[in-house]
Parts: C-alpha cells; structure tokens; sequence
C-alpha cells in the first residue's frame, strides 16, 4: 500500500475511535479558551469578575438575552469594586474619573467593533461608523439640524403630536363618564385596552409614550407622523425588499405612490426585537448570528433587522416622492455634500434616517414612561410639580406647554434630570478600544486593543456619589446640593454620554421630555395600578415593557 494510503486509513482509524473525541474536545477547548487566559496578551488576568466571562466573550451575550444587562453590570461593581473583567478582552470601570479618558475629546478612544452588529445598512451611519474622519464629517452635517436654534424651530411641528396624546387621553378619560350613564366599563381604543374604575380610566401608558415618539420623530425628520397616535396603533409602512426599494431611488413617483412593493408592519414592536438581537450579536462574531437566529425564542425575530432598515427606506422614498414637503431634517441631509461635491448615495441616506428614527424615538418614549412612573408613584413629588407647572403656565390657555415657559422651571429641571438618571435609557458601557500608546485610568494602564467603558446605569445608582438614597426618585437633590457635591452628581451624571461621540439630539430630547412631563401633568392627575417595580427590558437601550397607570383631569 503506497505511504500516503497507510497515513489515511490510520488516520481514519483513529478519527473513528472514542477516545479520539474525547482527547480532542479537552485539547479544541485547551487551545481556544484556556491557553489564551494563560498567555493573558492584555494584562487582565488580575481583574475581578465572573468566572465564565474570564475565558469566554460568550457571557455578556447570555446576560443581554436575559434582559439584564445593565442591572448584572451594576450588581457585579457593587460585587467587585471599580474594575471588572466582561469578557477576555473587555474591562468595566465603574468610576467617574473613567468618563473623560475613555469617552472625552482628547481620549483617542474609537467606537469598539460591537457596534459593527448595529448596522442596518452596509453604509455606515453617524452612530456606528468606527472611523474617526467618516465620523466628523456626518456630525458636522447633522449637527446643524440639533442646534438650539433648529430645536427650537421644530417645536410647532412637535407639539402638534403632543396635542394629538393629551386628545387621545381626554377621549379615554371621556370612557369614565359614559360609564357613569351605564355604558362600558371597558374597551380598546385602536390596540390599546383601557378600563373605568374608581372615576379614573386604567391604561397601559407605554405604547402611548412610543406612538407620541415615532409620530414627532416621523415628522421633524421626514415631513410626515407616521399616523399611531390618532390611529393608537402600532403600525407603519415598510419597504418589503431594502435592495429592491434603494434601486427604485431617484425615479420620481408620478402618482405620489411607492415605486416599490411595502407593506404594514407594527414597527415599535420590530424596533425592539431588533434592539435585543443586535445588543447580543455585538459581542459575537457575524458567523455566530445565524445559528442564534435559528434558536428557539429568536426565530420570531429574524426577520426585524431587515424590516427596520426598510421603515427608513420607506419613509426617506416617501419624502423624496414629496420635493415641496416643508423644510425637515432629511432636507438638510439631501443638501450635504462631500469633499468632492457629492449628495449622499441612497444608501448613506437611508442609514442616516435608519439611525434618526432609532436614536431619536425609543430613547424618550422610554425615558418619558419611566418618569411618569416615578411621579405616579409619589404622589407628593406630583403635587409639588403640578404646583410649579399651575404657577407658570397660569397665564397660558393652550393644552400643550410651550417650550419657553417650562424650559428653567427648577422643580420640572429637577424631575427630568432625575428621571435620566434613574431610567438610564441608555444604561450600558459604551465599548471602546484602547487606542496606540494605551491608556491609563485610576493606576491602570490598559494596553493597546483592550476594550473599555463606563456603565452609565451604575453610575448614576452609585450611593458613594447619589447617597443613602441614590436609587429612590427624589428630584430635591438636584436643588439642595451645592458646592463639591453638586459636582461629584454632575461629573457623574451622563444619560447622553459625552465627547465626541455624545448624543447629538440632546437638545431635542430634553425639549421633547421638558413639554411632554408638563403637559401631561398639568392636565392629569396620574397614579399607579401596582407598586411593583417597573418591568424593563434591559438591553443597549432600556425599554419599559408596561405601565399601568389610571388617570383623572385635574380640574375635576
Ligand atoms: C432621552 C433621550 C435620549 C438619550 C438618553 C440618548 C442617549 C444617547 C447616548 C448615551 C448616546 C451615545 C451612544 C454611544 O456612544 O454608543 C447617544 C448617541 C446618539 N443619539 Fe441620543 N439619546 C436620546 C435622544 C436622542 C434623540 C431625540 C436623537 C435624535 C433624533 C438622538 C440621536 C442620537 C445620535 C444620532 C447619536 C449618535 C451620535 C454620534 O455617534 O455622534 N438621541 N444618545
């Protein structure tokens, strides 16, 4: 038998033998897991942190598909102190003085490859491209349209969609009185339950807070709500076919009608399938994605990172059959230019609005929700801002608060600010990489490649800056500190991140919570079903699943 036929069939014997598998699974795990934490290439074997995470970048993706990432983040610093090591490469540190050297201006620190599952489209958008040129140039075009001036121009736009909710919530309420005459005692307004009881009508005030949110982030970016609020119902038009649909750009409709096939999709819904799966797909390489979306509880969900790209591929070929819509955001991203004089491609266009229509809707519908929360549950806290809101607002007759008689009210400055903290909507480390030259926090010096971040919900729990009573809602704090306490809560405090890379539509979403938390709370006297715990979906952004409140006009 010639030498290369003996080689295989030996090797074929050997390939069939148990113990062959059994020597090989040691030695596969041997050299894939335990040589690396040996040979420790980053110098992080003395971090603290749970076992698993030491030798694989597999816990960090379990922990997100438990719904807890943030909340695990922040029992492991209250476990293991400032460092804690997420994966082999990945370090927490739970400390303020970390903020400006992995996040500020001057860091050197670039978005970490996490943020590569982020993409909806293979062109980048302004939140997920890693590169620092690319990065700058599409926030110097987009920051135009977040300046205090833009703000304050959309404010007419939005507070039609804020008078479109307090409309809604009348109606709802006008249940209670028909029930008084005997009618029914429940029922549903479009998809959303309602009951009457106790002269107030119960209802789930979540989905209220997202259509309000998709309907003005619809129309500030794209000429048009998407229609939930007065349909109260989670529904909007969706490309079918994100390829099919980017292909048709630039042909002009002439019947103002799609010149692709869509359909009706609940999006709020897909927007956080998409959310958990993509916050889980970070930490794991892209040919991992298809085995988990085949996993039971994932199925479901295959199919919404697609969908989502094609609700702002829909919405941007809507705009552009419409060229005398009035001026909005996709405007200003239609005019940009590149170095070279260039509009931006079909693609770039889509990601961009992909990326308003994420960042800016889910963020304050969140953030809005669990602050109604925290005020229908003290009711002194409630009083106390409606007492403010009466005094200010005493001259003005409109349902919706406008902007310039709310926006230095100190209690209402206080409840906002207390509800970014508490909520944390964006709760987790914001991975990034190390740059050249490592970097060196708190005695520390991380090398080059490691990834870092600061774990924004800790931070804002932690009692050694916030006090005995960091996790209660108690918006006093933020007037009765002063001096080097003051400081250490606003050195702490970054619900939207800061340096380069920090939120762009800052402006925009605290205009948005400002008008949203007074209206309401001047009109409606709010208060909770259960005491329990608000119920969150825990992922990158942190996402409220229910709200059950019952409300009654104040005035009565
Ligand atoms: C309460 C509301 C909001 C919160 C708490 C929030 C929080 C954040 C945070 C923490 C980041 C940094 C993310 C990272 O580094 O990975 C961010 C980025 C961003 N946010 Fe917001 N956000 C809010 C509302 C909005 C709104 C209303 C818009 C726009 C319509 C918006 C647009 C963006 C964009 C475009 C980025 C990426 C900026 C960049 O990479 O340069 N956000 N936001």
């Amino acid at each position: 038998m010639p030498l290369l036929d003996r080689i295989t069939t030996h090797a074929l014997d050997y390939v069939c033998m148990p113990t062959f598998w059994l020597a090989l699974i040691p030695a596969v795990l041997t050299t894939v897991y335990i040589v690396p934490y040996l040979l420790d290439p980053l110098g992080l074997r003395t971090f603290p942190g749970p076992i698993f995470a030491k030798f694989t970048s597999g816990w960090l993706p379990w922990v997100v598909s438990q719904n807890r990432w943030s909340v695990a983040v922040d029992s492991l610093h209250r476990k293991y102190g400032i460092f804690v090591r997420l994966s082999p490469n990945y370090v927490s540190i739970a400390h303020p003085v970390a903020l400006p050297a992995v996040y500020g201006h001057s860091s050197g620190a670039l978005k970490a490859p996490f943020y590569d599952a982020l993409s909806g489209f293979k062109t980048r958008n302004m939140f997920n491209t890693l590169s620092r040129t690319e990065h700058a140039r599409k926030r110097r075009i987009e920051s135009h349209m977040f300046s205090p001036q833009s703000v304050r121009a959309l404010e007419g736009i939005a507070r039609m969609h804020h008078n479109d909710l307090v409309s809604q919530w009348d109606k709802l309420y006008s249940y209670v009185k028909r029930a008084e005459s005997g009618a029914a005692r429940e029922g549903s307004l479009g998809e959303c339950a309602w009951k009457v009881k106790d002269g107030r009508v119960w209802l789930d005030c979540m989905p209220w807070f997202n259509y309000w949110s998709f309907d003005t982030i619809g129309d500030l970016a794209f000429g048009a709500p998407f229609g939930m609020i007065l349909a109260a119902k989670d529904t909007a038009r969706v490309a079918k076919s994100v390829k099919a649909s980017l292909a048709t750009f630039g042909t002009p409709s002439q019947t103002g009608k799609f010149a692709f096939e869509t359909e009706e999709l609940p999006v709020i819904k897909i927007v956080g399938q998409r959310a958990e799966l993509v916050a889980m797909f970070g930490w794991l390489p892209e040919y991992v994605w298809p085995i988990i979306l085949m996993m039971p509880g994932f199925r479901g969900s295959r199919r919404a990172i697609p969908q989502v790209s094609g609700l702002a591929v829909a919405a941007v070929a809507k705009r552009m059959n419409n060229p005398d819509a009035r001026a909005d955001m996709l405007n200003k991203l239609l005019d940009a230019r590149d170095e070279n004089g260039e509009p931006m491609s079909p693609e770039e266009l889509s990601s961009e609005a992909f990326l308003l229509i994420v960042a800016g809707s889910d963020t304050v519908s969140n953030t809005s929700c669990a602050t109604t929360y925290y005020l229908a549950r003290d009711q002194r806290v409630q009083a106390k801002l409606q007492a403010e809101l009466d005094d200010a607002l005493k001259a003005v007759d409109s349902v919706v608060a406008p902007h310039d008689a709310i926006k230095h009210l100190p209690y209402l400055d206080a409840v906002v600010n207390e509800g970014l903290r508490l909520h944390s909507a964006v709760g987790a480390g914001l991975p990034r990489v190390v740059p050249e030259g490592g970097m060196t926090v708190l005695g520390h010096t991380f090398k080059e490649g490691t990834w870092v971040s600061v774990p924004i919900y800790h931070l804002h729990r932690d009692e050694n800056i916030w006090g005995e009573n960091a996790s209660v809602f108690y918006p006093e704090r933020w007037i009765e500190a002063s001096g080097d306490q003051k400081k250490a809560m606003l050195d702490a405090f970054v619900p939207f991140s800061i340096g380069p890379r920090a939120c762009i539509g800052r402006n925009l979403a605290l205009m948005q919570l400002h008008i949203v938390l007074a209206t309401l709370f001047r009109r409606f006297n709010v208060v909770l079903e259960s005491d329990d715990p608000l119920p969150v979906q825990d992922s990158f952004g942190r996402r409220p699943k229910q709200c059950m409140v019952g409300i009654k006009p104040r005035n009565l």
